[in-house]
């Protein structure tokens, strides 16, 4: 497990998930790493990906439920569309916990 701090509100279980989605990614629901188009632990990509670290957990979510509803499009090739609507609700709640916790002064 990493270091950084949780927030109470994630148990245990919902972080590894929120880290695993972040890293890893989950081939079962085919869903990629977050990272991957995110930057490492999601300190974002100029030009590609905004950051996802220390963002607020409801932000997140909700950019996650807007994609998955298809009320927010602005995602070129619907790169965002096609990842959110791949995770369920606890799956949102896991990986937004999980950026809103990374600690971006230490990266
Ligand atoms: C294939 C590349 C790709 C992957 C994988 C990806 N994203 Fe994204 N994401 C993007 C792009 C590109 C945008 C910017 C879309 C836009 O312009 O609105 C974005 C935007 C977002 C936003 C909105 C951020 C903001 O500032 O409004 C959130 C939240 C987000 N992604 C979360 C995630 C999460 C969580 C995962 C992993 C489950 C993930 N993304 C995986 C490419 C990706």
């Amino acid at each position: 497990m990493p270091q950084s701090p949780q927030p109470k509100s994630l148990s245990a279980v919902q972080f590894a998930r929120g880290h695993q989605l972040a890293f890893q990614g989950d081939e079962r629901v085919r869903v990629q790493a977050c990272n991957s188009c995110h930057g490492p632990d999601g300190v974002g990509v100029l030009h590609a990906a905004p950051y996802l670290a220390g963002q607020s957990a409801d932000y997140i979510a909700s950019a996650l439920k807007s994609f998955q509803q298809g009320t927010r499009k602005n995602d070129a090739g619907e790169l965002m569309r096609s990842v959110a609507k791949q995770l369920n609700d606890a799956d949102v709640i896991a990986v937004s916990g999980y950026f809103a916790q990374v600690n971006l002064s230490t990266k």
